[in-house]
């Protein structure tokens, strides 16, 4: 503790220290004004400002500039744009005196149905951490902060303030915590929101094992960790869990529940202590950064041309059959209202007071572009206009080309809410399905939050996804269309045929009280992939108006041991004749083993960008970590020795190099020895394989007597795996009773007792 806030600490009254437990406000933490300890401001995130305006109301923000949301950011693939708009963002907090971002947003998408989707990254925890500690990084490297949220699986909006995520600790650890942990380690959030919901029945705000063990004891968290708004259940239990600060504050109520239970001796003061001097560590040292920072300026329009850049570099071209780029003297048809009012942003607590908002209609307008434009059906609801629909398909059948600008309305997607389907407006499907047949150059172009289904993907020619790319997302479009910028983006998730294929399809989001995670790990493509389904377009996925190919990719050592890294290296070239840029993406693929695996994880990806010919060498370093998944009888990530697979691929089904790599390890998985032990467990294990193969190979002539022509060798072996050691006294008769002791006795001998976990 520094002495600075150890002095404060002992100045302070309980009731001083009990309130500055709460916020003051909606925004604002409470201020110690006799003793000189400042209020500091809190504001959404993630993608932009929502800055309550001076003397306006709750929801009366300031303007701002809104950049490419999590969705859209998260299909660059790339840390070094997820660092330049929250540098971006963190240059405008500072401005407007914000101490801490309320972002990023990273839950893990188990469904396309939840609301919140377009605001979260992915539905792998390697890329949607990878990107979360670079937002973190370009925030923070502005003096303001950041509140990485929601902690944790929140992935549902349906009761999101009481519903219990009920899984596996293997889930959690491999599915749920892992874009937490990359952030929190390596970049330092100074705060991090505890979510609403239960998990496994406990509330995140009171979840002690989350807030502390974990995220302290574990990863090393020094800030603070505030509760989402209005989240907190029982404060005192949350304090003592490791819940610093209460948002907004409840006028006062749970403050004095703390100073009542200091008073009666059921909480510890020094509880209390630590949490102040917590909050007072990162008010303090926003404080001083703040004094640094008088006189910064909001360059809005400066943002705005960097959120119209970037969200060029997040759009994903699905499907090009030849109809982009458009060329300049085409004659164009613009059609469907978000040519002119693209969905930028979603709704909620990220909705940004916007600068100013470009369309692509706009943008080709402002460049002279050949473009007519018919809206043919509304951004704003699902409704067909006859004659607007009649007017669009003429239209297009008239044009050299017809680019229809889809999506959902805002009230299809929303925070507070999930979707109940995956589809378009009606109205929008049919218009599409009717212009595909009358023009062979038709284009789609997708403004959506998260996947939808796409029933007439076989029918056009092209499909160009921008999800919610931020205010300037019109500007972006119009240079992907006409080629004067290369999609570079890739799929941060599956975007299935049918809803019905969705890994928690039958569990979603649960009956109100419990969310049943039954899929497990197997979330997104570690499902498709698991068993083996078809899927529209798959994780990773991303075409661009170059090629790429690989070329001598190799391992700096065939063999990784506990503990060590090999280095993997791959050549990308440009085999196309414009510039690119190339997302190599790195899964491992584990051996058949005991316990069920994914069939393939990302752990690596690299973006480049290459001219025309040009070529670059990707390193990766692959270290044993990054072949392990959690074992639960361990308690800590476990890789099976064995052969593994390096993919490198341009997607997580376009995998043109696999490279072998053998994995050898002293650890081995706990093994409880007693005479329920099954003989395949003993047998796999080099530990007690010699002592159960010769103690076999003495019965051998007796075992063999008793299932004589009717097993075979193998079929016997395939038997005796999951037999308990028991069994052999079963079939082994008096000879094998009397050598059980002895038996049991050589294979504790072998075996370390197994540790519990505490
Ligand atoms: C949201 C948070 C947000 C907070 C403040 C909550 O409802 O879940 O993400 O930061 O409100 O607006």
């Amino acid at each position: 503790m520094q002495p600075a806030i150890s002095e404060l600490l002992a100045q302070m009254t309980l009731e001083e220290k009990a309130g500055l437990c709460s916020g003051a406000d909606f925004w604002n933490t409470k201020a110690v004004g006799r003793l000189g300890v400042p209020a500091m401001m809190v504001s959404d995130g993630p993608h932009g400002l929502r800055t309550q305006k001076d003397g306006g109301s709750v929801n009366d923000s300031i303007t701002a500039v809104c950049f490419p949301a999590g969705c859209a950011a998260a299909a660059s693939f790339d840390p070094a744009l997820l660092r330049r708009e929250g540098e971006a963002i963190g240059a405008e907090a500072r401005a407007v005196g914000v101490g801490v971002v309320l972002g990023p947003a990273v839950n893990i998408k188990r469904s396309p149905l939840c609301g919140r989707n377009f605001e979260y990254y992915s539905e792998d925890p390697c890329l949607a951490g990878e990107l979360a500690a670079a937002y973190i990084e370009g925030v923070q490297s502005q003096g303001v902060g950041t509140s990485i949220k929601h902690f944790a699986a929140n992935s549902q909006e349906y009761r999101r303030m009481s519903s219990s995520s009920n899984m596996s600790e293997r889930t959690l650890r491999e599915i749920y915590l892992p874009a937490f942990e990359t952030a929190v380690r390596r970049a330092a959030p100074w705060t991090v929101m505890c979510s609403y919901n239960r998990i496994n029945g406990t509330y995140a705000s009171e979840n002690k094992m989350l807030l502390t063990d974990i995220l302290r004891g574990e990863w090393g968290f020094e800030g603070f960790v505030m509760s989402d708004w209005g989240a907190v259940a029982d404060r005192v239990r949350g304090l003592e869990a490791g819940l610093e600060l209460e948002m907004p504050g409840c006028g006062g109520v749970n403050d004095q529940k703390i100073v009542a239970a200091v008073r009666a001796g059921t909480l510890d003061e020094k509880v209390l202590d630590k949490a102040v001097a917590r909050i007072l560590n990162i008010v303090l040292r926003h404080a001083d950064l703040a004094g640094a920072a008088v006189g910064a300026e909001l360059d809005l329009p400066g943002d705005h041309a960097l959120a119209a850049s970037l969200a060029a570099d997040c759009a994903v071209l699905l499907q090009n059959r030849g109809s982009l780029p458009l060329k300049q003297d085409q004659k164009v048809v613009y059609i469907g209202g978000f040519a002119a009012a693209p969905r930028y942003q979603g709704g909620g607590s990220s909705h940004v007071n916007s600068y100013k908002v470009e369309s692509a209609l706009d943008a080709a307008r402002a460049r002279g572009r050949a473009v007519e434009y018919v809206e043919g059906f509304p951004a704003d609801r699902d409704q067909r206009e006859e004659t607007e629909f009649l007017r669009a398909v003429e239209a297009a059948e008239h044009a050299d080309a017809a680019v229809i600008f889809a999506g959902l309305p805002e009230s299809f997607e929303s925070e507070g809410f999930d979707r109940r389907h995956m589809h378009l407006p009606d109205a929008q499907n049919n218009l599409i399905a009717r212009v595909a047949a009358v023009q062979k150059n038709t284009v789609v172009v997708l403004h959506t939050g998260s996947p939808v289904e796409c029933p007439w993907a076989e029918e056009v020619s092209a499909i160009l996804c921008m999800y919610l790319g931020g205010e300037g997302v019109g500007r972006a479009t119009d240079a992907l269309l006409y080629g004067e910028a290369d999609p570079c983006g890739r799929l941060p998730e599956t975007w299935p045929l049918r809803l019905e294929d969705t890994p928690c399809y039958l569990d979603y989001p649960g009956d109100g009280r419990t969310a049943y995670y039954r899929e497990g790990v197997f979330v997104g493509y570690r499902w498709y992939d698991a068993r083996k389904m078809p899927v529209r377009w798959p994780f990773g996925h991303g075409l661009s108006y170059t090629g790429f190919v690989y070329k001598s990719a190799s391992l700096s050592a065939g063999e990784l041991t506990d503990g060590g890294s090999v280095d993997v290296t791959v050549t990308v070239r440009n085999s196309g004749a414009r510039f690119g840029r190339e997302v190599v993406q790195l899964y491992i693929a584990p051996p058949e083993n005991a316990v069920p695996r994914p069939p393939k994880e990302l752990r690596h990806f690299a973006k480049v960008a290459l001219q025309p010919g040009e070529e670059t060498t990707v390193t990766f370093t692959v270290t044993d970590r990054d072949l392990c998944y959690f074992d639960e009888e361990l308690g800590d990530w476990f890789a099976e020795p064995g052969e593994y697979k390096v993919l490198l691929g341009h997607s997580s089904r376009n995998i043109p190099t696999v490279l072998p790599l053998h994995y050898t390890t002293a650890r081995r998985r706990p093994l409880t020895v007693d005479e329920n032990t099954p003989i395949g467990d003993l047998l796999r294990d080099d530990r007690t394989a010699p002592i159960v193969r010769s103690v076999m190979a003495s019965f051998s002539s007796q075992m063999g007597e008793n299932g004589g022509d009717a097993v075979s060798a193998e079929a016997g072996m395939q038997m005796m795996d999951g037999m308990p050691l028991r069994a052999m006294v079963a079939f082994g008769g008096a000879q094998a009773a009397a050598a059980m002791p002895g038996l049991l006795a050589a294979l504790r001998g072998a075996v370390p007792p197994k540790t519990e976990r505490t």
